[in-house]
């Protein structure tokens, strides 16, 4: 067995996780410390019976076991078949994934004369619609913040095959926030008449930190479409598309609620979707198409943009999971996430080595504010060398925490945090091979950049005091420690 599993500190019987739980509890009088664990011991009970910490809820969401015996039953009970015919089992198919789409928009509070849900692979698969479809040409633009996911970035690839140009607002140090005045000076560049994109993330899967929902009306205002990655931030704050208005809406559901993987959607305006044009069609995106006639003709409205037969047999699991949510709330969520994240920052934050040296370096904010329950950071030894974060894992892994480490997808909050320059990355792009990550390391290393990846730990609807208790006590494992 495991070793670390034999001594969880968790147990009841030991004193000091009692004494760390009773000012946990003082400290945040809002956690509901017996509800919490009524719902671990009652829907993710498996992770206690494999002494599993669980930490990257950012990376996937845990499912319930309620889900998944509610999702079985579903299949277990019903005929259902392809919805694209007149069937019994066809129109059974259809008729749920039209109740799940429209409790997709009851759950975000958009109004269904507002919005629209489409159902996609994953996030990914949601901005790929965007960025291939909007009708991007010279003299149009795209801005986005240095901030954001790949997939994200990615849509610069579509903007500049099409000759629109591309702008960035960069984040600054050490909170990774925007630099709002840069990014206003960019907004305030809308080229009227033209096709203005303006891409970011309610919450960044590097920092954890929440850039401002206001910049959505004001940037429209200006004359920008807006596209908001809202795939971090879903799972554990509320998005009310009733008070927030964006163009376009991205998000996966395994992180929300864990199960089923394979499903997103993009929530796009009504208004907007019209503007958007598909490069090619496919089965179930056309009321007509011919060969000989070299014709065909888009579907109105969502069915224009779901290639192929939708996942019928899975979409339903959605609507299973969003119930799920909202009977835990995400408020409440919200808020023990909030708790949880306030006590790590704070315990890890106070981690020092004997000579006063900090074990902890943590890459945006060192408190709650305009913040989510994603915190990165890399540990140092008391000479102040890094640990490097494979290193950390491969600690993390032994001690059966599952965390992430690396640069999450989010090269341009990563290039910030980790100082890396616009120079020392020339040196990366210029070369005819394709360049692995360990060889990026290797030259970022030469040119004495010491962190070019980092260890991210992130809380979600599973999570208790346990968890974080379990992981502090595993940092401290690296007091004292020389690298
Ligand atoms: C902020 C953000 N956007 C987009 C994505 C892409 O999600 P997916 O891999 O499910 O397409 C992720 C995934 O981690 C994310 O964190």
């Amino acid at each position: 067995m495991n070793p670390a599993r034999s001594s969880f500190p968790g147990a009841l019987s030991d004193p000091a996780y009692n004494a760390a739980l009773r000012a946990f509890l003082r400290a945040y009088p809002a956690y509901d410390h017996t509800a919490v664990e009524a719902l671990r011991a009652r829907e993710y009970a498996r992770l206690d019976a494999s002494g599993h910490v669980y930490l990257d809820y950012t990376g996937g969401g845990l499912y319930a076991q309620s889900q998944l015996d509610e999702h079985l039953a579903m299949l277990r009970g019903g005929v259902y078949g392809n919805p694209h015919s007149n069937s019994p089992a066809s129109r059974a198919a259809t008729d749920l994934a039209e109740c799940v789409r429209a409790q997709v928009l009851a759950y975000f509070n958009a109004a269904p004369d507002e919005y629209a849900a489409i159902f996609t692979q994953n996030a990914s698969g949601a901005l790929k619609l965007v960025g291939e479809s909007y009708p991007f040409g010279p003299g149009d633009q795209y801005v986005l913040t240095f901030d954001n996911h790949n997939s994200v970035n990615g849509i610069r690839e579509f903007a500049r095959a099409r000759g629109a140009s591309v702008a960035y607002a960069p984040v600054l140090p050490p909170e990774l926030r925007i630099d709002e005045g840069r990014l206003m000076a960019l907004l305030e560049g809308a080229r009227p008449g033209a096709h203005n994109l303006f891409a970011y993330p309610a919450q960044s899967n590097f920092s954890g930190v929440q850039h401002d929902l206001g910049w959505i009306a004001r940037a429209q205002a200006l004359g920008w479409d807006v596209l908001l990655d809202a795939a971090a931030f879903a799972p554990t704050n509320r998005l009310d598309l009733s008070r927030w208005h964006p163009d376009f809406v991205v998000l996966s559901f395994y992180k929300i609620f864990g199960y089923p993987t394979g499903i997103g959607c993009l929530i796009a305006r009504q208004s907007t979707l019209p503007k958007l044009r598909r490069p090619w069609f496919a089965g179930g995106t056309i009321t007509i198409a011919s060969v000989q006639g070299d014709g065909y003709y888009l579907q109105d409205g969502e069915a224009a943009f779901e290639d192929g037969t939708i996942d019928y047999l899975n979409i339903p699991a959605v609507e299973i999971g969003l119930r799920h949510i909202t009977s835990v709330g995400i408020d409440t969520i919200h808020a023990r996430v909030m708790a949880l994240t306030g006590w790590l920052i704070e315990q890890l934050g106070a981690l020092t080595h004997s000579n006063g040296a900090p074990l902890v370096h943590f890459y945006g904010p060192a408190h709650t504010r305009q913040r989510g329950g994603t915190v990165t950071f890399n540990l140092f030894d008391p000479d102040g060398r890094l640990f490097d974060y494979r290193e950390v894992e491969a600690a993390a892994s032994h001690a059966n925490i599952s965390l992430r480490t690396g640069c999450f997808c989010n090269p341009g909050a990563g290039e910030q945090a980790h100082g890396l320059t616009r120079e020392d990355l020339a040196d990366c792009f210029g070369r005819q091979e394709r360049m692995t990550f360990e060889e990026f390391i290797r030259i970022m290393s030469g040119r004495s950049k010491e962190a070019v990846g980092a260890v991210r730990v992130s809380l979600g609807i599973g999570s208790n005091f346990a968890d974080v208790y379990r992981f502090v006590a595993f940092a401290r494992t690296f007091l004292d420690r020389l690298h």
